[in-house]
């Protein structure tokens, strides 16, 4: 069975169940962009459970006294509009595209859980983990292109944290600072949060880079240091969507650990390329998030060609 069908079959499932899952969009197999799997049946079903559960008030308990987020020493970096157009990237002044479109999709969700309108209430909604199987599945094209979708389109501002800290390919893309960044967070108490960020020139989407290179590099993802920052991250930033582009689920333990002390996953399937296996093995380490959105991505469609130029250097290998 492949992952729609299993997607189908879940469906089917949570309605015999007796959940009320609204009609998402569906999985459009074969058409290059990334494409939600049924957003509307994982987040309903993660959120049925949430809500037979008293919320626990962990926010605000563990957070840091309340501070002023401080700005004043951010360092900014221009990002290369064109270049990132060019490479697939959702950019402010491209002309509607399918990427763009099929973002819109996904990112409803995510916002929805992580500002708790609609009353319901996600712990630590605001952070959002984007992850996947195995290295190459587009965690950094899709972390980059849901946080630019989400800042050139909404109010809230996004954070954009370079988690696959022993890959980081942000700088590389975005031409990202190297330091101070995640990781010096993690192992000095000289840094402050609010002067490793870099603002950008998309007004509303800040990135949190790399950092420099350590031996534990990874190790440092399920340290105390990563949890109680994410905690601050959570309460300091409470009104900005953090995303992380994260290391693969089934290459290191720690991503798992930073898994559990998010309020979202995104888990991105590479179509044709993930085994069902892979696919299987990485939702096991992950089964006590409460919730998991699964997203298909780079799936083609035959007449690939006459939609995204973008797609060829990458298909063609
Ligand atoms: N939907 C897509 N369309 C076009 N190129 C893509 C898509 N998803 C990923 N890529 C490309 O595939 C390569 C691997 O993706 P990347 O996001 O770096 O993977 P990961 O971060 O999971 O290792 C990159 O060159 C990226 O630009
Ligand atoms: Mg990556």
């Amino acid at each position: 069975m492949n992952l729609i069908e299993q997607a189908a079959q879940r469906l089917e499932e949570l309605r015999r169940a007796g959940a009320d899952i609204p009609a998402g969009p569906r999985p459009i197999p074969g058409t290059g962009a990334p494409t939600l799997i049924e957003p509307g049946a994982t987040i309903e079903a993660s959120l049925l459970k949430e809500r037979e559960r008293p919320y626990d008030g962990a926010i605000a308990a563990h957070g840091p006294a309340a501070r002023a987020p401080r700005e004043s020493t951010q360092q900014r970096i221009e990002l290369d509009l064109d270049r990132l157009r060019e490479r697939g990237f959702i950019t402010p002044d491209a002309p509607r595209n399918q990427v763009a479109d099929e973002f819109r999709v996904v990112k409803r969700p995510i916002i929805r859980n992580a500002l708790g309108k609609e009353g319901i209430r996600v712990k630590n909604g605001n952070l959002v983990m984007v992850t996947s199987s195995l290295p190459g599945e587009g965690k950094t094209f899709t972390s980059l292109n849901l946080a630019l979708s989400i800042a050139l389109e909404y109010d809230n501002t996004v954070l954009l944290v370079d988690g696959d800290v022993a890959h980081p390919t942000l700088p590389s893309l975005l031409g990202a600072p190297h330091s101070p960044g995640l990781l010096d967070l993690l192992t000095r108490d000289d840094v402050d949060v609010a002067d490793a960020l870099v603002k950008t020139n998309v007004e509303k989407l800040s990135i949190l880079p790399a950092g420099s290179r350590h031996r534990r590099s990874t190790e440092l993802l399920a340290s105390e240091q990563m949890a109680s920052l994410l905690r601050e991250l959570a309460t300091r930033y409470a009104d900005r969507i953090i995303v992380f582009d994260s290391p693969p689920l089934l290459a290191t333990t720690e991503a798992r650990v930073l898994a559990s002390l998010m309020g979202q996953i995104v888990m991105v399937v590479a179509a044709d390329a993930t085994s069902q296996h892979a696919v299987t093995q990485a939702l096991a380490t992950i089964e006590n998030c409460e919730i998991v959105l699964m997203m298909l991505n780079k799936a083609r469609r035959t007449d690939v060609g006459s939609y995204y130029g973008y797609y060829g250097d990458d298909a063609a290998r």
